[in-house]
C-alpha cells in the first residue's frame, strides 16, 4: 500500500466533539478532505455548526450535526445512540470539545470545577465508553483521538480546573489504550500549545503576557493556527497511525522543550544568529 493510500479515509465516519469552530472545525475539515464523512457536535452555535457541515458537504462528504451540551453527561449514551443509528458506523472519534475559565485557585467554584471536569473529561470517558462498545461489536478497528493540551503535562497558572482535566485526559488516554488495544482500537491524544482560537477569549489578559510568551516559543516565536492541528489527527484517524497507541503528540511549538527559559540572558558571545 502506498504512503498516500495509507492517508485515506475514504468510506470511514468520523465523530467530532466541538467541531463547528477553533480547531475541532479544522480537524472535521480536514478529515473530509481525506475521505471521511463527519458528523459534529457543538454546544449552541447553530450557525457555525451549520457552516462546518456545509464545509464538509461541498468536498463532496455527508455531514451531520447534534445539538448537546456534553456537560450533560447523563445525555450522551442517547447521543451516541443517535449518532451512530444516523451515520451506520463511527470509525473515528475525535474528542475535542473543551473549554476553560481563568481564575485564582481560591476563586474557583464548584460549579466551574464541575463544568470543566464534565466537559474537559466526564464527556471524553462517557462518550469513548459508548462509542467504543459499539466499534467493537461491530468489529471495527477505530480509533479515538483526545484533545489533550501542554497544560496536561506542565500547569499554567490560573488554570487549576483546566490542568487537572487535561492531565486526566492524558492518563484516561493511556487506560483505554490499553483496554482496546486488544480490540485493534487505537487511543491517542493531541495536545496543543497556544493555538489562535476563541477558546481564551474571554480571559481579559493583559497583551504583554502574549508577547513574553512567544518570545519563549522556540519555533519562530510565533502561535500555532488550527491548521497546525490537522496533520496529526488525519495521521492518528488514518492506517498511517495504525501501530500508534496510548502516546500524545505535542504541537506547541517547542514550547516545552525548555525548563525554565534561558534564551535571553545567553551571553551575546553565544548568541550565532546568522
Ligand atoms: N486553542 C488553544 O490554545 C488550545 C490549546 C490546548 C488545547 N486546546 C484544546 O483544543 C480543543 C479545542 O479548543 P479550541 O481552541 O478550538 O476552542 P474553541 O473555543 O474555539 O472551540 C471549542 C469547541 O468546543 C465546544 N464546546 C465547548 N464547551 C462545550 C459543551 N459544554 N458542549 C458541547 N460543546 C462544547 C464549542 O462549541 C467549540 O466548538 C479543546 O479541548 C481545548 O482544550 C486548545
Amino acid at each position: 500500500m502506498s504512503v498516500k493510500e495509507r492517508f485515506d479515509l475514504t468510506g470511514k465516519v468520523a465523530l467530532v466533539t466541538g467541531g463547528s469552530r477553533g480547531i475541532g472545525r479544522a480537524i472535521a475539515v480536514g478529515l473530509a478532505e481525506h475521505g471521511a464523512d463527519v458528523a459534529m457536535v457543538y454546544r449552541s452555535a447553530e450557525a457555525e455548526a451549520a457552516s462546518a457541515a456545509e464545509a464538509v458537504r461541498k468536498l463532496g462528504r455527508r455531514a451531520w450535526t447534534y445539538k448537546q451540551d456534553l456537560a450533560e453527561t447523563d445525555k450522551l449514551a442517547c447521543l451516541a445512540q443517535r449518532a451512530w443509528n444516523d451515520c451506520g458506523r463511527i470509525d473515528i472519534l475525535v474528542n475535542n470539545a473543551g473549554m476553560a475559565y481563568l481564575e485564582r485557585f481560591e476563586e474557583i467554584t464548584p460549579e466551574h470545577w464541575r463544568r470543566v471536569l464534565a466537559v474537559n473529561l466526564d464527556a471524553v470517558f462517557f462518550l469513548t465508553q459508548s462509542i467504543s462498545r459499539r466499534m467493537v461489536e461491530a468489529g471495527i478497528k477505530g480509533r479515538i483521538i483526545n484533545l489533550s493540551s501542554k497544560n496536561g503535562f506542565v500547569a499554567e497558572a490560573g488554570l487549576a480546573h483546566y490542568n487537572a482535566s487535561k492531565g486526566g485526559v492524558e492518563l484516561l488516554t493511556q487506560s483505554l489504550a490499553i483496554e482496546l488495544g486488544p480490540f485493534g482500537i487505537t487511543v491517542n491524544t493531541i495536545a496543543p500549545g497556544i493555538i489562535e482560537t476563541e477558546i481564551g477569549g474571554e480571559f481579559d489578559l493583559d497583551p504583554a503576557f502574549f508577547d513574553y510568551y512567544k518570545e519563549h516559543i522556540p519555533l519562530e516565536h510565533r502561535f500555532g493556527s488550527v491548521e497546525d492541528c490537522v496533520g496529526a489527527a488525519v495521521f492518528l484517524a488514518s492506517r498511517a497511525g495504525a501501530y500508534m497507541t496510548g502516546q500524545h503528540l505535542i504541537i506547541d511549538g517547542g514550547v516545552l522543550c525548555e525548563q525554565v527559559p534561558r534564551m535571553q540572558f545567553m551571553p551575546a558571545s553565544k548568541l550565532r544568529r546568522e
